[in-house]
């Protein structure tokens, strides 16, 4: 017997999803979300894209300075990705709260993590308004990663531990 799914629990049965941490608005005053919600979209030009809720912060800060990273974290920042996903930067600033180290990105002005171990850096292409989430299209200016992590050209999960979000305050990773 199948069960029917309500509707805000249809974004769940598409995950999991690697949880990544985006940083945006100006390296002195960056801020950090967790989201789950990306998708790569093209290679060339090279675009991805994230769905963010209005309510956050960092929406507002992708819309204002126009540019964002990707960072990839491992499952050593778990609770560094639940802090940033539960209280908003708006008035506190999550470094300190979650204790990540700040890095200039290489090619837009704002911050990257240190500890997460790849980076995606964009300047928004476009956003679409679609419901209580918008998706952000970011237009890739620089990638970089952990050399040891990266082999023949994918994230090798033999060699780190990703962050699966399964939806809610559900977590996993690989073996
Ligand atoms: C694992 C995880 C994944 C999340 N995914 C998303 C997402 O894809 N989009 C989104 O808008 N919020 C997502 N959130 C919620 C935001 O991270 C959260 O509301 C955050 O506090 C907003 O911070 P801000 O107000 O500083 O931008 C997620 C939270 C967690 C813990």
């Amino acid at each position: 017997m199948k069960k029917e799914i309500e509707t805000a629990n249809i974004p769940f049965l598409l995950l999991p999803k690697p949880a990544l941490l985006i940083t945006c608005g100006p390296f002195e005053k960056s801020n950090i979300i967790s989201i789950a919600w990306s998708i790569p979209i093209s290679r060339k030009p090279p675009l991805v894209a994230v769905a963010i809720s209005p309510t956050r912060y960092s929406y507002h800060l992708i819309e204002e300075y126009k540019a964002f990273a990707i960072n990839v974290p491992t499952y050593e920042q778990l609770n560094a990705v639940k802090a940033c996903g539960s209280i908003s930067g708006k008035d506190v600033s999550k470094w300190e709260i979650a204790k990540l180290t700040k890095e200039r990105a290489r090619k837009i002005d704002t911050a990257v993590i240190k500890e997460c171990i790849a980076h995606i850096e964009c300047l928004l292409e476009k956003k679409v308004e679609l419901g209580d989430h918008d998706l952000f299209v970011g237009r890739v200016v620089e990638a970089y990663c952990e050399e040891e992590a990266y082999d023949l050209g994918i994230l090798d999960t033999s060699k780190f531990k990703p962050i699966l979000h399964l939806g809610r305050d559900k977590f996993t990773t690989t073996i």
